[in-house]
């Protein structure tokens, strides 16, 4: 998985609409300078992406220096829910400057106070600490170390066992990526946990059988008895598809960790704050976890990340051992608050849950065309995802293809995703218009089309 776009300019066609303007060859021969110093100065693994060098980016669209402007299905990587650089969030951003309060380790602030209670207020009556981290990955992280405590507390030394699942994934830091489920991913830690243990992913397409049955079955594979296991992390959808497990195995998994004292802990870095149409996706299943680990959309912005849970779960260590530097920094958290109002306020999972019909309809029409390369679509308020195959197995060349194209006609997506890199993920700002996405959806058609002609 993982190939660089080419960075050699070509003369692509002409593109003008009320969202998306193409006017110079693609990547602009301007642009070259800044493309090679990255390439000089930075590790091979950053040069993933379409070579755009993004100059600006605003609600739905992305700007170069040269003209051009693409119509965002990225949202960066699920992060600009609210939007880009929205008004508000921008005001925020520069009043919290203009303050003079950048940073404050752990000391008390009034924004790192408010934004504690926005997020408990917004979270289900139970779950009522917020713990502030930066990364995903280190929310991802501190679920599996407040859940191994509490599996030491109450169940003694042997109690240490983290369920993750198949083709799952929450982060790259080393509990995080364990507990991820794309093997070749992990390779480097070599040594792997023998606590950290996966069960099938229940999507009905890489895993046909979508049976609570299946999750019982793993864990007895893996040598673990209930008793010895505290948590299970789950991505509320796996992220590759979007796929979402059956409400029936949820909620049997709800009942299972309960019966056995086991934390549920929902991976909602790329599904919260609105993006399939509820305000969590845990919503769709009717359970409640016990942990939600939260990210990206958190801000629509600046670096901020959050554990929410329980707080006989969350206050388990004493003053000081659960902390990091930039815990809730002040302007990541106004940030952050002012983004959530905007979410709330103009219902942006309202306009998720909208919009939900024509997306998944745009890619039915792709799948009727294409019956044998599109193996597999989903779509869940405004998240998305194509995954191609070839002859049934991933095809990441024609899904890498198909972002290029899209790329040189003004629809911006990140590289292919998924396990093996076969799936184009669709991931507008939830800001966006019926207008917009029926545009989006027809240059995606016609990019497939060329591809596969
Ligand atoms: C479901 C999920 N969990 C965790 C992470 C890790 O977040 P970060 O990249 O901010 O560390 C990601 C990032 O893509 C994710 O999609």
């Amino acid at each position: 998985m993982g190939k660089e776009f080419s960075n050699i300019p070509r003369e692509v066609p002409r593109v003008e609409t009320r969202f998306r303007k193409i006017v110079t060859a693609l990547p602009h021969p301007d642009s070259l300078p800044t493309l090679e110093k990255l390439r000089q100065f930075e590790p091979q693994s950053m040069r993933g992406q379409p070579p755009l060098v993004w100059a600006r980016a605003e609600d739905i669209f992305v700007y170069d220096n040269y003209g051009n402007q693409w119509l965002d299905w990225s949202s960066g990587v699920l992060v600009t829910n609210a939007g880009h650089g929205a008004r508000e969030v921008r005001q925020a951003i520069i009043d919290q400057v203009d303050q003079c309060l950048l940073h404050n380790y752990v000391f008390p602030s009034a924004e790192r106070a408010e934004l504690a209670e926005a997020l408990v207020k917004v979270a289900p009556g139970e779950l009522n600490k917020v713990f502030l981290l930066t990364t995903g990955s280190e929310a991802t992280e501190c679920a599996i170390k407040l859940s191994r405590a509490h599996g030491l507390k109450i169940g003694g030394q042997k109690k240490i066992g983290i369920v993750g699942y198949e083709r799952g994934f929450h982060g790259r830091t080393m509990g995080a990526q364990q507990a991820g489920g794309m093997a070749g991913q992990k390779s480097w830690i070599v040594n792997l946990d023998p606590a950290i243990v996966h069960a099938p992913f229940p999507d009905g397409f890489w895993e046909k059988n979508t049976g609570f049955e299946t999750f019982l079955a793993a864990i007895a594979q893996a040598g673990l008895k209930p008793e010895e296991i505290a948590g299970v992390l789950m991505e509320t959808y796996q992220g590759v598809g979007p796929d979402f497990a059956p409400i029936s195995y949820v909620k049997d998994l709800a009942a299972w960790c309960k019966q056995h004292n086991v934390i549920l802990i929902f991976d909602e870095v790329q599904a919260g704050f609105g993006r399939t149409g509820k305000f969590w996706a845990f919503e769709h299943y009717g359970v409640v976890p016990d942990l939600i680990c939260c990210g990206k959309g958190i801000s629509s912005s600046l670096p901020l990340s959050a554990v929410i849970g329980r707080a006989a779960i969350m206050d388990q260590f004493p003053p000081g051992p659960m902390t990091s530097t930039h815990t809730g920094n002040p302007v990541c958290c106004v940030a952050a608050l002012a983004s959530l109002k905007k979410i709330i306020r103009d219902d942006l999972a309202g306009n998720a849950a909208r919009l939900e019909p024509l997306l998944l309809d745009g890619l039915e029409q792709i799948h009727q065309k294409h019956p044998r390369e599109v193996g597999h679509f989903s779509a869940r308020g405004l998240v998305g995802g194509m995954q191609m195959v070839q002859a049934g197995k991933p095809d990441h060349d024609l899904a890498h293809a198909i972002i290029e194209k899209c790329f040189h006609k003004g629809l911006l997506f990140f590289s292919p995703v998924g396990a093996w890199g076969q799936t184009v993920k669709i991931a507008p700002p939830l800001t966006i218009t019926r207008e917009a996405m029926l545009e989006g959806l027809s240059v995606l058609s016609e990019a497939v089309d060329e591809c596969l002609a």
